[in-house]
Formats: structure tokens, sequence, C-alpha cells
């Protein structure tokens, strides 16, 4: 009897797995390089903590179960609530800002399609402890980096803010609860649903004309900005556009392009001030491979309030978005297959082998091939170098490198292999 992959979950054969490796590389040292740090949390977690403040798109979608002890548990959807009770639990008290990263997979029990998985990877950093706007620049500032880095070239960034949409709300006396409801229907684009809910909450008149005329405002940055402060002229939500005026000017210092949406709403809950989504329009439907902003969560989960952003990519979807652009051959081949030419031989073979992994990738090989066979084997597997291992060489000290490019071949000292792999 034969098993499938559960649905919604994919293997990862070698080749992709360098390209993954390689791409994971590229996102780590970006964010270490502006000093985040990476923490890990548990793949599951109290089901109160993750239905606290996820949304109920996420609720939704839970991998939930009770263990023995009948404790509720849920797999995690996303990396950003774990690391503020990580943060609550063991860093509240050290210096500000803290600046975290995570790589991790994360489950959502979503209809599988392109793009759109059951298991997927989030790379994603979360800075804590500052409300500055230059903080929230860098944190936007550093996505885009890691995409220019990786080479991606077609890719949007959508500006928008929560914060004014929140303020909008609360000036029209909507409580934080159906705060919620609203954005999610803005987030689903359900604009029937979103009117009908609107007359039951009673926002009517100057109110709604003012929220669905935000709702509007996208494009070029100067002009939403000031259709934005016309709308807003003598309420409480102008202080929020001053506030993401700010985060702009910073973040023109090191981003070029990008265009302004005031129709963000994300689909989580805890957002309260500027959000931001990257798309890469190649991929259609899930062409949404990154998405963050400022939140609100350390007071909620019983912590002292405290301002925080972040961001996660889609992994996978960053992976597809790249693959799309441009063909990705990521070398993680063995560089040295080292052949006995006897049986006799393979003690030494063994020996030798250890070396040369001192400077270079090296398998030994363990098919007992003929030298013939092996070197067919080497070629088929793109391993570029042969090291054969044969009883004269071995007599005088050496043995034999096989360029298998060039068919070249030579002998070098058992000296030298140590150091081989800064030759090859
Ligand atoms: P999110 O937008 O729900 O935000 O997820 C972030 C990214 O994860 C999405 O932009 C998308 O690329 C990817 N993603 C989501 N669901 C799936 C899926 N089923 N299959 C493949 N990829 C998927 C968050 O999770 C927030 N925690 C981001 C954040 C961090 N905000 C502040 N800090």
């Amino acid at each position: 009897m034969q098993f499938s992959r559960p649905r919604g979950t994919r293997d990862f054969l070698p080749e992709e797995m360098a390209r993954r490796r390689y791409v994971e590389k590229v996102m780590r040292e970006t964010f270490e390089s502006y000093g985040y740090r990476e923490i890990q949390t548990p793949v599951f977690e109290s089901l109160e903590l993750i239905a606290a403040k996820s949304g109920e798109d996420i609720v939704k979608h839970l991998y939930s179960f009770k263990d023995k002890s009948g404790r509720s548990l849920a797999l995690r959807p996303e990396l950003t609530l774990p690391v503020m009770r990580l943060y609550i639990n063991e860093l509240q008290r050290k210096p500000k800002p803290i600046k975290l990263y995570y790589f991790e997979n994360c489950f959502r029990y979503e209809e599988p399609q392109a793009g759109r998985y059951r298991e997927f990877w989030q790379a994603g950093i979360e800075l804590i402890g500052t409300s500055y706007p230059e903080g929230e620049a860098e944190v936007i500032a550093i996505a885009v980096e890691v995409l220019e880095k990786l080479g991606l070239k077609d890719f949007e960034l959508h500006i928008g803010s929560i914060g004014i949409l929140r303020k909008i709300l609360r000036e029209s006396g909507v409580k934080e609860k159906e705060q919620g409801k609203i954005l999610h229907l803005i987030d689903k684009g359900e604009r029937e649903k979103l009117e009908n809910l609107l007359k039951k909450l009673k926002i009517s008149g100057e109110n709604k004309r003012i929220l669905l005329g935000i709702l509007n405002l996208s494009g070029e940055k100067k002009e939403v900005v000031s259709k934005a402060r016309e709308l807003l002229k003598g309420r409480a939500a102008l202080e929020e556009i001053e506030k993401f005026e700010s985060i702009l000017r910073f973040l023109d210092l090191k981003v070029q392009k990008y265009s302004l949406n005031l129709g963000i709403a994300r689909g989580l809950d805890y957002y309260s001030g500027t959000v931001f989504e990257i798309y890469a329009n190649r991929l259609g439907a899930q062409k949404q491979i990154c998405g963050g902003g400022a939140y609100s969560l350390a007071g909620m989960l019983g912590g002292e309030e405290t301002p925080t952003c972040g961001f996660a990519f889609g992994f996978d979807r960053v992976m597809l978005a790249l693959e799309a652009e441009k063909e990705m051959n990521i070398d993680s081949k063995t560089h040295v297959l080292v052949v006995p030419v006897s049986e006799s031989l393979l003690g030494d073979a063994v020996k030798i082998s250890s070396i040369i992994r001192k400077s270079a990738s090296c398998e030994l090989d363990l098919m007992r091939r003929k030298l013939g066979r092996a070197l067919a084997y080497a070629n088929s597997e793109g391993i570029p170098f042969v090291v054969i291992v044969g009883d004269e060489e071995l007599a005088k000290g050496c043995v034999t490198l096989r360029d298998m490019k060039t068919g070249e071949q030579k002998e070098i000292k058992l000296s030298e292999l140590e150091r081989i792999g800064e030759k090859l």
C-alpha cells in the first residue's frame, strides 16, 4: 500500500530545497544586517491565543484540536501572535527596540490552489518598542530590499493605513469588535455586505461618505494624501494622515517606487496603523507575497502596551514569483567523487574523502562501481571532479584528479588534498 501526502502539503526535492535554502539565506542575512535576531516558537499554541485577535478569516481556517489532557490547541496560522506572546513572557524588560525575525512553517485549512497551501512558510520580522516613523519606514524598506537582493523585478508595494480607517470608524461611534467586522468586509472586497453592515450600525451621511471616499483613494502619493486631507478636514483622523506622511518621508529615502491604497484593510484583526502589501502580479489570484504593518497586541495579551510593527513574506509565493521570472540554478551538488580502483583501496579512499571534506563537498562512491561506471555516474550527476585512488599513485603519495568537464587528469599530492577546495 502506498500513501500520499496530506492535501495542501508539499514534498521538496533536493534541487528545490537548494533554491529554497538560497532564498532563505538572502532573507536571513538581510534581516540580520539590520540587527534582527532569530527566534523560534512552538508549532502549536493555545487556541485561545490564536483565536484572540487573528480575525474571522484565520479562525475559520484553523487546525485546532484537543490534546490528551483536554487542552485546546491550534497549529500556528502565522507568527505575529506567537512572537508577541514570547515577547511578553520573556523579553518585556529588555532594552528597546527589540528586533526579532523568524522563518517557520504555518498552517491554514484553506482550499489548496497554486500559491495557497495548508502548510506554508513565513519569513518575517517584528519590531517592538518604538513608534518613531523611521522605524516603521525601515521595516517596509527591509521587505523591498530582500526582493531587490533576490533579483525579483515584477513586484508592487502598496501602502495603506488602517489607522486612518479605525479613526474614522471610532469617530463614527463604531466599537472595536464591529471595526473588525467592517475591516474584514473591506479586505474581502464585499461591498454589498459592507453597505448593509454600515446601515445596521447606523453609519450614514457624512461619516459614510468619508469612509467610502477614503477607501476609494489609491495611486500616487501626492494626490492620495491631498485628497485624504480634504476629506478628513476638521476630523481626528487627520492626525493619522500626518503620522502616515512622516513614515512615507522616511521611506522615500530608501524606496523609490510604491503606490498608496487607503482601501487596504489586511486579513488580520490586530492592525492599527500603517499597513502594506507586496504583490507579484505574475502569480494571479495568490499574488500577495508579503503583508504587514503596525499593530496593537501587547496590551490585549496581558503585557504593557507598546508600539509594534512587522511583516511576513509568504516564502512559498516568493519562490513562485522568482521562478516565474527567471531560472534559478543553485549549485548544491557534490564537488568531488572519490573512487578507489579496487576494493582493497576502500580504506584509503575513506581517509582521503575525509581529508577532501575539509575544503570541498565530497562523496565516496558507495556502490563499489568500476572506474568507468563511476565516471559515468559523476557525469550524470554533474559532479565536476573525480579523485581516483590507485595503487601506483598512492605508493608515490598521490591520487589522480580528473576534471569531468575537460577530461583532463593530473596527479596531485596527498598533502595538497586538504586545501583542494580552494583550487577547484
Ligand atoms: P498574512 O498576510 O496573513 O499576514 O500572511 C503573510 C503572507 O503569508 C501572505 O502575504 C502570503 O504571501 C502568505 N500566505 C498566507 N496564507 C498562505 C497560504 N495558505 N499559502 C501560502 N502562502 C500564504 C500575516 O500572517 C502577518 N502575521 C504578517 C505580519 C507580521 N504583520 C505584522 N507582522
